[in-house]
């Protein structure tokens, strides 16, 4: 049960079509473990058919609010979405702190463009309103992609936001599927949208210090391959992934290119908490997440997919190699992170420091 609390379900709001923000109840005890920045997630954790099947949501309410909200969409044949679907007030929940580092103080960051498609919105809405609550002089800007209006989230919310900080929040609404009445507002957020708005005067993503994109692989590339193109600084644009372009899979020959360099008996010892624990594996055969938990050891994960950083740790000691990371950035390699989850061992040992920060 590491890393986990029970939490009970306080509130259930319908949000867009076959979406949810399920409130959480926090207990006076556990305050200071759930407290969080803007933008950060919650992994959540359920038996599910006998599997235990954990997911990460964006919190979509502010540090100042009484509950912790997440937004869930249901995904098709998503387990743990259409789970929570039947989730009502008075459920108990396994949660595990917040963790992410797309985040925006107050203070820290005053002018920021917020690009979002879908269920993207989550970190976006609670960085977009603890900015303008907190902070009097901030001016936020907010690009939200949909297909049609139905499917937008928190519209009521954004609306009601749009209400009160009429001269510090701008509002873009863009529809795939759906003629609005201003053409520009017709279509996808990609790179031609963003010139467009641009050169409109819309948008104007120089004078902004903080990019934040969250969405599909595919748009939170090609906005933040176009933003640099227009000038901004590499280190303004911060972005989460949702959906991985390739859904996640390795192409063949990666793969085998990784189980071929992969040693095929080696020691491996984490450190989690302080605690030291050992285990043997075969890399080319399983990697360490799968290879820990078959020998009985519990290291922090979620998605599993290499998306969401919860198995980030950095290698103290021998070599490994990843299937597929999408979301550690360069500098975290270079330093020696990689996530236990992809990770196959290219050396007899090898030893995972999950501490390390
Ligand atoms: S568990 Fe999400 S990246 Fe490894």
């Amino acid at each position: 049960m590491s890393g986990f609390h029970t939490l009970t379900v306080s509130s259930i709001t319908p949000e867009g079509e076959a979406a949810r923000a399920i409130g959480l109840a926090v207990p006076a005890e556990l305050r200071s473990a759930f407290h969080f920045l803007p933008g950060q997630y919650l992994t959540l954790r359920a038996e599910i058919d006998g599997r235990d099947i954990r997911r990460s949501y964006s919190i979509c309410s502010t540090p100042a609010d009484e509950e912790l909200r997440v937004g869930i969409k249901q995904v098709e044949g998503g387990a743990f979405s259409t789970f929570a679907q039947t989730l009502g007030v008075g459920d108990r929940i396994e949660v595990m702190a917040p963790e992410g580092r797309f985040v925006a103080e107050a203070g820290k960051v005053r002018r920021p463009l917020l690009i979002a498609a879908g269920s993207g919105i989550t970190p976006v809405l609670s960085i977009a309103r603890a900015l303008l609550e907190a902070d009097h002089g901030s001016e936020v800007t907010l690009l939200y992609g949909n297909r049609s209006a139905a499917q937008i989230m928190f519209r009521e919310t954004l609306e009601a936001l749009k209400d009160r900080f009429l001269d510090r929040f701008n509002l873009i609404h863009v529809l795939s599927r759906e003629d609005q009445d201003v053409d520009i507002s017709n279509g996808r957020i990609d790179a031609a949208k963003l010139r467009l708005l641009a050169r409109k005067g819309l948008i104007d993503p120089g004078s902004h210090d903080g990019i934040y994109l969250c969405g599909p692989q595919a748009m939170t590339e090609a906005c933040s391959a176009e933003l640099k193109a227009m000038g901004v600084p590499e280190d303004r644009i911060r972005f989460e992934l949702f959906t991985p372009a390739d859904g996640g899979t390795v192409a063949p020959e990666r793969r085998a290119a990784i189980v071929e360099k992969a040693a095929g008996d080696t020691e491996v010892e984490t450190i989690l908490d302080g605690a030291k624990r050992k285990f043997r594996m075969n890399g080319k055969q399983e990697k360490v997440l799968d290879a820990a938990h078959r020998a009985g050891i519990e290291l922090p994960f979620s998605c599993a997919g290499g998306m969401c950083c919860t198995c980030r740790c950095r290698v103290a000691e021998g070599r490994a190699e990843m299937d597929v990371n999408y979301s550690l950035q360069p500098w975290e390699i270079e330093a020696g992170f990689i996530l236990a989850c992809q990770a196959r061992p290219t050396t007899e040992t090898l030893v995972l420091d999950f501490d390390a920060s």
